[in-house]
Parts: C-alpha cells; sequence; structure tokens
C-alpha cells in the first residue's frame, strides 16, 4: 500500500488532554479552553503529537469531572466558552493537528434537561428517554444490576415512584438509545460539533449504550465470593445484559455512516472506550464491514503484567484477531488509570515510551506520561474523585494532578495561590518537568520527541507490516516493523543486567534512537548489547 491509503488517525500519534489539569489561563485553579490554546506549540514543535483528545469540558456539575453533562451543546463557563472552543479549534488546525472531543453517550447529568424533564412525571414526553423501571412485584429492585462507581444501579426516585438506572453515579441516569427520539437528539449532538470543525470522537463507555431489551440479571461469577466483594459487586458479575448488547452495533453503523457524511473534504474520527478483553468480541465494534467505530480502543496491553512475554501476547493475539483492513491501536495510561512510573517502575517509563511508539497502530499517550509523572499520593480529605471517595482504593486523582511545566510555584499551571489548584502538584514538579526537561538531553522528554519525530518520518513506524523474532533472551521482546525500502528492529530488555542478542541472521544495522540517549552508529547484530532496562530502534540494511 502506498502512502495516501492511510489517514491521519492512522499514521499519527494521538495526545489525550485532561482540561482541568493541562493548563489554567485565568488563575482559579482550574484548566480551562484558552490555557489548552496557549500550550498548543508545546504539542505542536516541542513534543511533537499530530491530534489531541480533549476529555469532556461541557456544562457538567461536575459529580464526575464533567462525564456527568447537563448540556451537550455549550461549553462549561469553567472551561470558557464557544468561542473559546472555535478558537481552540481554529487554532489546532493551524498547526496542521486535529482535535477530537469526548463524547458521553451512556448517560447524562441528573441536571441536564432531558431528565429533568422525565423524571417530572409517567407521561412526560421524555419519560422513555432514560431507563425508568417500577419495583418486582415483591418490592424487590427491578434487577441485580451494579454500578461501576459503588452499590445499586438503581435509584428510587420519589416524585414519580420508580427507579431509574445508572451504570455509573446516582448522578449520570443512562439513556435509552433504544428510543428513536433520544437517538435522533444524540445524532443531533454529533452533527452540532461536527459543524463546529472538530476531527473526531472518543465515545465513552461506548458498548454501554446496548442493555439488554428485557433487563435480565446479570450472573455472579461462579463460585464468587461475595462477602469479599460487597462493597464492590460490580467487580463480582459477569456483565452479560448490562452493556454490549448487540443493539450497540445498530447505532454505530449509523453512527459510522453520519460520520462519513461529513469524511469527504478530510477524514472524520471515531475510537470507543470498550473494555472487553475477548478479542473476537471487542473486535466486532470494528464492524462487520468495518463500517462501525473506526476503532475501539485497546487497553490490553494497558492492563497485561509488564513483561515481555505477555506483551508481545497482546500483540501477537491483536495481529491474529484484527479483520482485514481494520486498524490497531495501543494505549498505556490515560486519565482512569495510575502512571506507568508507579505501575512499571521509574526504571520502565522510557521502554514503556519506546514500546508504545513503535508497535504497529495509533498511539494514545495521556498529558504528563512524556514527563514520566508519577502518580500523586493525595490524603483522603482532598481528594475530589467520587470513584475513590465510594471505594477507597478506586480513586483516580492521582493521575489527574497538574501538569508539570516549569518550577515556579504553580508548576506553571496556574497563576493562582497553590492552596487554591483544584488537585495538589506533584512533589516532585521542580525537577520533573517540560521546562527543566526541554534542557536535558537525556530527559524522558527528550526520548519522547526523539521517538515522536522518528515515527513521523518512518514509513516503518508509521504503517510497515509487525514481525516478531522468536528465540530471544527471556527477557527481551524483539520485532521487526518493515514497509517498502525501511527495515526496522525493535529489541526492548526488561531486565536488570545487560544482555547480549545474536541476530546475526539479521546482519547489521544503524541504531537510531536508544532508551539511553547515548548510543549511535553501526551496530553488528551478531552481538547486540541491551543494558538493563535499554530498547533501541535499528534501522536495518539489507
Ligand atoms: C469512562 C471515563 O473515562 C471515566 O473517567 C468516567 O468516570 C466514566 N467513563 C463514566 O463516564
Ligand atoms: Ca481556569
Amino acid at each position: 500500500m502506498t502512502k495516501h491509503t492511510y489517514h491521519w488517525w492512522q499514521t499519527g500519534v494521538i495526545y489525550q488532554v485532561y482540561p482541568r489539569s493541562f493548563q489554567d489561563s485565568n488563575g482559579d485553579g482550574i484548566g480551562d479552553l484558552p490555557g489548552i490554546t496557549q500550550r498548543l506549540d508545546y504539542l505542536k514543535d516541542t513534543l511533537g503529537i499530530d491530534a489531541i483528545w480533549l476529555s469532556p469540558f461541557y456544562p457538567s456539575p461536575m459529580a464526575d469531572f464533567g462525564y456527568d453533562v447537563s448540556d451537550y451543546c455549550n461549553v462549561d463557563p469553567m472551561f470558557g466558552t464557544l468561542a473559546d472552543f472555535d478558537l481552540l479549534v481554529k487554532e489546532t488546525h493551524r498547526r496542521n493537528l486535529r482535535i477530537i472531543i469526548d463524547f458521553v453517550p451512556n448517560h447524562t447529568s441528573d441536571q441536564h434537561a432531558w431528565f429533568q424533564e422525565s423524571r417530572s412525571s409517567l407521561d412526560n414526553p421524555k419519560r422513555d428517554w432514560f431507563v425508568w423501571r417500577s419495583p418486582k412485584a415483591d418490592g424487590s429492585l427491578p434487577n441485580n444490576w451494579q454500578s461501576h462507581f459503588g452499590g445499586s444501579a438503581w435509584e428510587w426516585d420519589s416524585v414519580t415512584s420508580q427507579y431509574y438506572l445508572h451504570s455509573f453515579l446516582k448522578e449520570q441516569p443512562d439513556i435509552n438509545w433504544r428510543n428513536p427520539m433520544v437517538k435522533a437528539a444524540m445524532f443531533a449532538v454529533i452533527r452540532f460539533w461536527l459543524e463546529r470543525g472538530v476531527d473526531g470522537f472518543r465515545l465513552d463507555v461506548a458498548h454501554y449504550i446496548g442493555k439488554d431489551i428485557d433487563l435480565r440479571d446479570n450472573p455472579w461469577i461462579p463460585g464468587i465470593n461475595l462477602e469479599e466483594h460487597k462493597d464492590h459487586l460490580y467487580m463480582a458479575q459477569n456483565h452479560l445484559y448490562d452493556k454490549g448488547d448487540p443493539y450497540a452495533h445498530e447505532v454505530f453503523r449509523e453512527f459510522r455512516q453520519l460520520l462519513d457524511s461529513y469524511s469527504s473534504e478530510r477524514p472524520r474520527y471515531s475510537v470507543g472506550e470498550i473494555h472487553i478483553f475477548d478479542w473476537k468480541h471487542w473486535a466486532s465494534y470494528y464492524g462487520e464491514n468495518l463500517d462501525e467505530l473506526h476503532m475501539p480502543f485497546n487497553f490490553a496491553l494497558m492492563v497485561a503484567p509488564w513483561q515481555p512475554q505477555s506483551l508481545r501476547q497482546v500483540v501477537d493475539s491483536l495481529e491474529a484477531v484484527l479483520p482485514t483492513g481494520a486498524w490497531p491501536n495501543y494505549v498505556l495510561g490515560n486519565h482512569d488509570t495510575p502512571r506507568l512510573a508507579s505501575r512499571y517502575g521509574k526504571e520502565n517509563v522510557r521502554l514503556a515510551a519506546l514500546l508504545l511508539l513503535t508497535l504497529r497502530g495509533t498511539p494514545t499517550l495521556y498529558q504528563g506520561e512524556e514527563l514520566g509523572m508519577e502518580n500523586v499520593d493525595i490524603p483522603y480529605e482532598r481528594q475530589k474523585d467520587p470513584y475513590g471517595l465510594n471505594v477507597p482504593g478506586f480513586g483516580r486523582d492521582l493521575c489527574r494532578t497538574p501538569m508539570q511545566w516549569d518550577a515556579t510555584p504553580t508548576a506553571g499551571f496556574s497563576s493562582a495561590p497553590i492552596e487554591k489548584l483544584w488537585l495538589p502538584l506533584a512533589g516532585d514538579y521542580q525537577q520533573v518537568n517540560v521546562q527543566v526537561q526541554s534542557n536535558q538531553a537525556d530527559s524522558i522528554l527528550a526520548l519522547y520527541r526523539q521517538l515522536l519525530a522518528l515515527r513521523k518520518t518512518s514509513t516503518a513506524l508509521q504503517w510497515g507490516d509487525y514481525q516478531p523474532i522468536d528465540n530471544v533472551p527471556t527477557s527481551c521482546y524483539v520485532f521487526l516493523r518493515l514497509a517498502e525500502g525501511q527495515k526496522l528492529l525493535v529489541a526492548l530488555n526488561f531486565a536488570d543486567q545487560l544482555v547480549v542478542l545474536d541476530l546475526s541472521t539479521l546482519g547489521s544495522g544503524n541504531l537510531l534512537v536508544s532508551t539511553e540517549l547515548d548510543r549511535q552508529g553501526r551496530i553488528d547484530l551478531n552481538h547486540l548489547n541491551l543494558r538493563g532496562h535499554e530498547g533501541v530502534v535499528i534501522s536495518l540494511s539489507s
């Protein structure tokens, strides 16, 4: 295949911006849209990514920090205005970057006008826009579904004496996508943003929009000890009926047609947040004829143990199951997941960068990972995330702390006094920040920059085939990326100690990047030294 058959969302690298924590422009201690606009040059010129994905910025009571939307077609005053959004789109495009926004299809906020109307009476025209049920004849809950954030998924509403469904917080009522008027209203929202110039959507918990039509009970995981899981029964069920009903495919096909109808001038894109680890089932969200989502997010690498065989197994099995023409993708971190440096250990963050940016498929990179930011230990009283407050241990604030730009008192994030920042800063921000790392030849940022620059110019990395290499030391993961005219070898050593690889059948090559950033030149592959936690990309001669 030649380059023109690949789209920006295939060749590019996506960078996730969590607006609350990226850059505050007006000194209230909370990041905002003008703040993001101010930092676009960093993303384009310093770092070198291709597209940004913005987590929600819509009007919201912020019960789940914006994933509880009270108006899909506006900007929360905390984040700015629609004019600020338009300027952000313009400035993004001016730099030849793309902009993807979060779309939250499964639930609104309980303050959304649709829900307010829906809850007002049994015969309100919008009653059926949400999922309402009476108790069972014996007075018990409509079914055994659990909220992802703890407790039952049903909330009693005394106004009309029925329960409504909420797969997440009770402030996030689930929408009834089987109602055609709801679907039309949601598609109008999509049109609204496409008209404003967005390049794509990340669909929050995408497959949750398909629910069993009879709302059957989920089976409990056989043999599970319910007592042990009593504080989070969600984890004790097989989620057969509360999400992933095939009806979701029907919606996604229509959604794709809508996106495609806007794609003649430039391709629009969709990625669904779909935590499914059965590959076939997961891949079904591309659509039988690749007519649904451009991709379901692939979280398998993120949840795999950090060791070479497990990581290779994820990649190999994905490669094996991917429908013809479907495009792979990888992600290691996001706003819901502990930081890479804390999960894998600081000694592995460079290796993680090299892996993510050399695999075949679109990488999505979460803000701050390019600095090697660590989890921030936040005292319970200062925690904000409702998940962690409901179910201690599951809190996500630790990876949502302000971006670390420089060594000034609020890390360049805000002009507010430090105690006014919405979440505390990491203790190490004076050393771990963009400014310091921009001036360090061997910083993690320098490595990301180098890898991103390489990826931009390398056909093998952008769309070359992937071919794993067998018979390497057990601490190593080695693979080739092969495009016409370019053959790259990627070799990663996960051990603490040096290993020597004999890859003599591959001849010799030129070292393009090492995680250690201190090597270059010719490499004889019958004797490839990899130091502890070192990864390399080598351009092969033949
Ligand atoms: C997934 C989002 O990534 C997470 O932050 C949010 O809390 C839930 N969906 C509910 O919308
Ligand atoms: Ca602000």
